[in-house]
Parts: structure tokens; C-alpha cells; sequence
């Protein structure tokens, strides 16, 4: 049958997904798929109202107008149209930081601590209550848009300005001080991990999109620590009822513990992004692994 690739949208992720969204295109079309681009959700309710995809491979990222947040999935599920990833629950769970935590604290997986700020908090008192540095970030954002790091109290009024920019609450987080890992999930299995080196600071938007010194180690670990990534892992995404295809990302910190920062339940596939390279190490194809992924979605 005819598959929409959904891309773009009006989330602050739109340039990143029609990066992505053209590779995925362009994969899927080599393996002779019938497969037409779609730019944003409401694009696709007309073409689906239209009965002119049978299925959709879904690679808007972010919320509101992104396709993570599970209105999308509501959408293809009222309709009948079998899409890739994450149902309804899983994908507006994982695309809220904060739930996420949540659900992970109560199933004593490792998260770090973190504080919810609503407008008028004393944000000084919140970097007090988890100790600096810390990292501020709205909660459903994705690409590191609108995070900073935070390391003495002149810094925080700037790092919650900049993240109140975006819809929704914002997270203070206690920052891991160690090594960015991020392991994609295919299926039912956990990809090797990857280990992130920026040549930078950290693994913001420019080292994700732009940057050509980022490092990528995979496998990120070995024996039995690159065991327990990917069980940790692909537990997280289980706990928030997430399925198909994603990505976990987690810090590691300096005694060899792992912390669950999120889940993103429609991964960057861009030539940067690290789902891709995950599977290559395996010996998986950018083509091979659209096809994968576009298999999660059969019913
Ligand atoms: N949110 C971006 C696209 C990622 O996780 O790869
Ligand atoms: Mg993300």
C-alpha cells in the first residue's frame, strides 16, 4: 500500500525532522516502497480522510504540532491507519520529562532528581534543594532546545528565561557529572549503545545537528556493563508503554551508575543522528532500518 512519511510539522523540531524525514524517504523508496512525503498532522488527517495512505511512517519530532506527543497516534488510531512507534499512552508519557520520572521513580528505576518549576518558583531555592550544577529544561522539548547547564546561582534566572520560552512546565534536574550514552530500541531489542564525546561542553543542538567533531563511540560499553545499558534501557521504554522503534537516552556517571534522562519515541534520522548508527554497527542499513521500523507499525 501507499505510506505518508510524516515530517516537518510547526514543533520547534520541523527543521531536524525534514532532514530526517527526506532520508527516510528517500530509504524507503529504494527498497520500493510507494512512499510520499507529508508535512505536519494536518496535512495527514486530510490525506487520511481522503483514504490515500494505508499506512504511515511517522517521523515528526517534538510536541504541539510535532507528532510525539500522542495526538498523532490518537488521530491514526480513531482512523484505523497503522503508524510506526508508540501508541497514545507511550509517546505523551515519554514526550513529558517530567511523567516520565515520575513512572520510572515509582518502578525504582535510576532517574536524577529533579524539581518541577511553575512560574514564580524561587528558582534559587530549587538549585539549593538538588545542590549545583544543575541542568534546566522545559519538559516536552526535544533536540536540547531551550536547556542549559547551570553552575553557580547568577546563571539560573537566565537558564528558566530561556526555557519558558517553550509551552509547558520546566524541569530542574541534578546534572550527572560522567559520560552521554544513548541506546536505540528496534523491536524488541536494544541497539548497542553509543557513547557521545561533544567536542564541546555538551551534546546541545549545534553538537546534535551541526558540529563534524562530536565523537560517537559504539559500542559505547562492554561486557556486562553494555548489558545492563540496554536492559535499563529498554525497561525505561517499557515502563511508559512505548513500543516499535526509539531511542533511550542516559548519563552514566563517573562511578558507573546509568540515569534515565528520556525517551523519544520518533528518533532524528538525519545523516547526524544516532539511531542509524546504532543499527550500523549491527550491520543494519539506513535502508534496512526504515524498513524495519516501517514493520513495527503492521498490526
Ligand atoms: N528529538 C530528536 C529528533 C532526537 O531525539 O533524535
Ligand atoms: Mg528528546
Amino acid at each position: 500500500g501507499r505510506v505518508a512519511v510524516l515530517m516537518g510539522g510547526t514543533s520547534s523540531e520541523r527543521e531536524v525532522s525534514l532532514d530526517s524525514g527526506r532520508n527516510v524517504l528517500e530509504a524507503l523508496r529504494s527498497r520500493g516502497v510507494d512512499a510520499h512525503a507529508v508535512d505536519g498532522i494536518p496535512a495527514l488527517a486530510q490525506a487520511l480522510a481522503e483514504k490515500r495512505f494505508d499506512r504511515v511512517f511517522n517521523i515528526l519530532h517534538g510536541n504541539k504540532g510535532g507528532g510525539e506527543d500522542g495526538v498523532l497516534q490518537g488521530l491514526c488510531e480513531a482512523l484505523g491507519v497503522p503508524l510506526t512507534g508508540s501508541g497514545v499512552l507511550g509517546s505523551a508519557l515519554a514526550m513529558d520529562k517530567i511523567r516520565s520520572k515520575q513512572v520510572w521513580l515509582t518502578l525504582g528505576l535510576p532517574t536524577p532528581r529533579y524539581v518541577r518549576l511553575s512560574p514564580g518558583d524561587d528558582v534559587k531555592t530549587a538549585a539549593r534543594v538538588l545542590g549545583l550544577p544543575v541542568i534546566v529544561k522545559p519538559a516536552c522539548e526535544g533536540s536540547s532546545v531551550g536547556v542549559s547547564r547551570v553552575f553557580d546561582e547568577a546563571g539560573l534566572q537566565a537558564a528558566v528565561e530561556l526555557a519558558a520560552r517553550y509551552p509547558g512546565d520546566l524541569l530542574m534536574e541534578q546534572l550527572i557529572v560522567g559520560g552521554e550514552y544513548t541506546v536505540g530500541i528496534l523491536g524488541d531489542i536494544a541497539l548497542p549503545s553509543i557513547r557521545i564525546v561533544p567536542a564541546g561542553e555538551y551534546y546541545d543542538y549545534h553538537a546534535k545537528y551541526q558540529a563534524e567533531d562530536t565523537q560517537y563511540i559504539c559500542p559505547g560499553l562492554e561486557g556486562e556493563a553494555e548489558r545492563g545499558i540496554g536492559a535499563l534501557a529498554l525497561a525505561a521504554f517499557r515502563a511508559l508503554g512505548c513500543g516499535g522503534w526509539g531511542r533511550v537516552d542516559v548519563m552514566r556517571d563517573q562511578a558507573g551508575n546509568n540515569w534515565l534522562l528520556e525517551v523519544n519515541t520518533a528518533p532524528g534520522m538525519t545523516s547526524h543522528s544516532l539511531v542509524p548508527k546504532a543499527a550500523g554497527q549491527l550491520g543494519i542499513s539506513f535502508a534496512e532500518l526504515c524498513w524495519r521500523v516501517l514493520e513495527t507499525s503492521l498490526p
